[in-house]
């Protein structure tokens, strides 16, 4: 499969989790008594999956090779890549340190739904981005036989970072999170 072809295919796992994410939070808002450890769980997904074999990928990999092919870093979309993934580092570890105060701390349930909504908005347009413009910059600025050691380097990152089993893992979780979040349907 072509390099950016396996980052749009887990784009599509990372935007089920966003859904039944948002299905959660919206049922929080309207009073439905949802399970405090779902926003923890997906909190796990999303630093495991998305930015553990995802975000890696494109940021250890897809990125140095755009920019070793004369895509700037700093300033042009990259950059904005890179900040981008911060801020979703930042609203999930936020949603995680809210999610786990949920039952006895009143406030919790504000910042809850302010980290898991704006996880979300950031996530669903950032996703966007690189499946319309970066991707096709990618494809277009990658020379053909540098986009094969490109999904190498892929391969390798899930062999000796992120490790056998692990994707599996977390395509279970992602199924088992959208099953959950059909329960809480206002
Ligand atoms: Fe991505």
């Amino acid at each position: 499969m072509k390099a950016t072809d396996i980052l749009m295919s887990e784009h599509r796992v990372i935007e089920q989790v966003i859904a039944a994410l948002e299905m959660a939070a919206n049922g929080l808002e309207h009073g439905v008594d949802v399970r405090p450890g779902f926003f923890g769980d997906v909190a796990d997904f999303i630093k495991g999956f998305a930015d553990g074999c995802h975000h890696k990928k494109e940021e250890g990999v897809l990125f140095v090779a755009m920019s070793e092919s004369g895509v700037p870093v700093q300033g042009g979309p990259i950059g904005m890549m890179l900040y981008e993934h911060e801020q979703g580092r930042l609203y999930t570890r936020r949603m995680r340190e809210a999610a786990a105060n949920l039952s006895d701390d009143p406030s919790a349930r504000e910042a809850v739904l302010e980290n898991a909504f704006g996880y979300a908005s950031l996530l669903k347009q950032h996703i966007l981005k690189e499946d319309r413009i970066l991707f096709p910059m990618a494809d277009r600025f990658i020379p053909p036989a540098e986009q094969e050691a490109v999904a190498e380097g892929f391969e390798r990152l899930e062999h000796d970072e992120t490790g056998a089993g692990v994707h599996e893992k977390y395509l279970a979780l992602a199924a088992a999170l959208t099953q959950e979040s059909a329960r809480y349907t206002v």
